[in-house]
């Protein structure tokens, strides 16, 4: 069934377009969104916006980025992984890789937003500047910022690796696959033992 015509404002123009059946109108009315960022490696405060953003979203697609002038603890395709097995339960949510801008990369997904956590307010000013950038950049793209749950305010990717690699326990801040890759990334780097 066809719905009753709706005007589309366009500019100075206003187009009287036909309502689409209620099914198809969903899917055209779909919200994609972007969650960029480093993840090396996933926190449990990055996992607790992924299933905020699940929920507000109908399709959310973790996006890692891929900086060649960076040396990370994890390569892309550990982190890729990673999420994947964390993520599993959520049927809206993909993993993928990016390099470049952002909003290029928004942009081939057909994304119209992004989301971003803020723990504290020390983070604001950050986000800020990239928010207005990304606006500046791509206007028809919208940031959404997201508080984790307050247990996760003091976590980050830098502060876990520190507090891991000085012998530092990481459980309960972590995903159970992070640790176990931590560890076998230890001792990897420990080498066969004598
Ligand atoms: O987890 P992070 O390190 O805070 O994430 C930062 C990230 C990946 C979101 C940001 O560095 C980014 O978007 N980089 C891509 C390059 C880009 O688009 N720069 C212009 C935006 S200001």
């Amino acid at each position: 069934m066809i719905g009753r015509p709706f005007l589309l404002h366009c500019g100075a123009a206003a187009l009287l377009v036909p309502r689409l059946p209620h099914t198809i109108q969903s899917v055209v009315n779909t919200v994609r969104a972007i969650y960029p960022g480093t993840f090396d490696p996933l926190t449990n405060g990055h996992l607790d916006l992924i299933a905020r953003g699940s929920k507000i979203f109908d399709h959310l697609v973790v996006a890692i980025l891929n900086n060649s002038e960076k040396q990370p603890l994890f390569s892309v395709p550990e982190r890729v992984e990673m999420i994947q097995e964390t993520t599993r339960e959520f049927d809206n949510v993909s993993v993928s890789q990016f390099d470049g801008l952002l909003v290029d990369f928004a942009r081939q997904q057909h994304a119209q937003a992004l989301l971003r956590g803020i723990r504290a307010i020390s983070d604001y000013e950050y986000e800020l500047q990239m928010a207005l950038m990304n606006r500046r950049l791509a206007p028809e793209l919208e940031t959404v910022f997201m508080m984790p749950a307050e247990q996760y305010s003091y976590l980050s990717s830098r502060l876990i690796r520190g507090v891991f690699r000085l012998g530092g326990s990481v459980e309960g801040l972590v995903p159970p696959t992070v640790i176990e890759r931590l560890h076998a990334r230890a001792s990897r780097d420990r080498g066969p033992e004598e």
